[in-house]
């Protein structure tokens, strides 16, 4: 059952890892100093008290702690954090509670905390099943280590995910399969499988850019998706969106969120939000390097440096480019009242003689497999307005 009100998450950005990976462009940082734990708690529930006022009253329906490496706070400031949200909005007991784990900073103890603070759901930067492969994607962990946090997860917590990145250098088929279905004998019910993408100014774009590695793309990039989806649909997990595959039942509750075009509030140093306000759509976004964002907060109680009010027609564009990437796809009503107008039933017509959408029953309309390998164009062509 699809719900009617699509929630409203909260998304708190811890912005450290202990060395950045050569490929990731997130808003991460390494310290070489000890980061001030108890004073970043204040200002995130400083920064949870302005965003307050913006809100008004909520329910909270999914916490996530995100980074950055959130593995790297002490299990007191997982706490501070999650109590300073139950303090600021409505926190019903039992909602889904995530935090991002690296297997390097990983202790039984330290899981044992976030327990205790009220984590229920874990997210494992797994990234690879090699030893090679994980060197080469910069990570500090080796593949016992990953198994190793994976166990002790399982163990601590009710729900578990963990991440891959594939499509990486020289990556046949066959040994792609292989490591997949290698992680599904690990895996409870859920994991985020995402192909490695070569961002601007990352280590890896010179690196790329100068022919030291070469990734796969075009027909072999579309036939890696494509096995992706069969093995894991084969053994249970299959995708709810692009990248993210679940058991039914055990998808994300807070990605969901994001992806049905609910509300969510984004706190710490360059997290987004977008929430009603009033009644529009606004996004949030916040100073992104962290000192800098902690003296904002101090200074002013809050570390937002800019946003806006999204126009009707924004607000339609952003719907489709998210709810696109769900199996369940879009409500093709809820498009026509944010538009103004209903999706051109001619282009709609045309990507299906293409195989590259189809309808789901009466009112919605999802991307086919096909059609998530080329998921911008689809949606720049629905997006398009109509010529007069
Ligand atoms: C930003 S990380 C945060 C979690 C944690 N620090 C970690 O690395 O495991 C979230 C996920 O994004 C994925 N990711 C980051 N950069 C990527 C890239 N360039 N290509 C593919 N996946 C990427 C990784 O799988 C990673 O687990
Ligand atoms: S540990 Fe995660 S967030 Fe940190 S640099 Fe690596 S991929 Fe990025």
């Amino acid at each position: 059952m699809i719900p009617a009100d699509p929630g409203f998450g909260v998304y708190v950005h811890w912005p450290f890892c202990a060395a950045k990976c050569p490929y990731c462009d997130f808003n991460s940082h390494v310290r070489h100093q000890p980061v001030d734990q108890p004073r970043f708690a204040r200002a995130f529930a400083a920064e949870m008290a302005s965003m307050r006022v913006r809100t008004g009253p909520r329910t909270v329906t999914s916490i996530f702690l995100g980074g950055g490496t959130p593995s790297l706070m002490q299990p007191a400031t997982v706490a501070a954090v999650i109590d300073a949200i139950a303090s600021t909005w409505t926190v019903p007991a039992g909602i889904e509670v995530t935090l991002e784990a690296n297997p390097s900073s990983v202790e039984a103890e330290r899981f044992r905390g976030y327990r205790a603070a009220g984590v229920n759901r874990v997210s494992l930067g797994v990234q690879a099943l090699n030893d090679a492969d994980l060197k080469f994607l910069g990570r500090l962990h080796n593949v016992d280590e990953a198994l190793k946090a994976i166990g002790f997860a399982r163990e601590i917590f009710p729900r578990l995910s963990f991440d891959l990145i594939y499509a990486r250098p020289r990556q046949t088929l066959d040994a792609w399969q292989a490591e997949l279905e290698q992680a599904i004998g690990y895996a409870a019910d859920h994991l985020s499988l995402y192909q490695l993408t070569i961002e601007e100014g990352t280590p890896f774009h010179a690196l790329h850019a100068a022919g030291r590695f070469a990734v796969p793309d075009g027909d072999l990039a579309a036939d890696l998706y494509q096995l992706t989806q069969e093995v894991t649909a084969r053994h249970g997990l299959p995708a709810y969106e692009i990248s993210n595959h679940a058991r039914p039942g055990a998808e994300s509750r807070h990605n969901l969120t994001y992806w049905r075009y609910g509300e969510y509030a984004g706190v710490g140093p360059g997290a987004h939000g977008r929430f009603v306000e009033g009644s529009r759509r606004v996004v949030t976004f916040t100073e992104r390097l962290p000192e800098t964002w902690l003296n904002l907060v101090e200074a002013k109680g809050h570390g937002v440096v800019g946003g806006e009010t999204l126009t009707r027609s924004e607000e339609a564009d952003e719907f489709l480019l998210m709810g696109l990437r769900l199996a369940e796809g879009i409500d093709l009503v809820r498009y026509e009242a944010l538009a103004g107008r209903p999706l051109p039933a001619n282009r709609i017509a045309m990507l299906r003689e293409e195989g590259l959408v189809m309808p789901v029953g009466n009112s919605r309309l999802r991307a086919t497999a096909s059609g998530m390998i080329v998921l911008d164009a689809v949606v720049a062509d629905l997006a398009r307005p109509e010529r007069p």
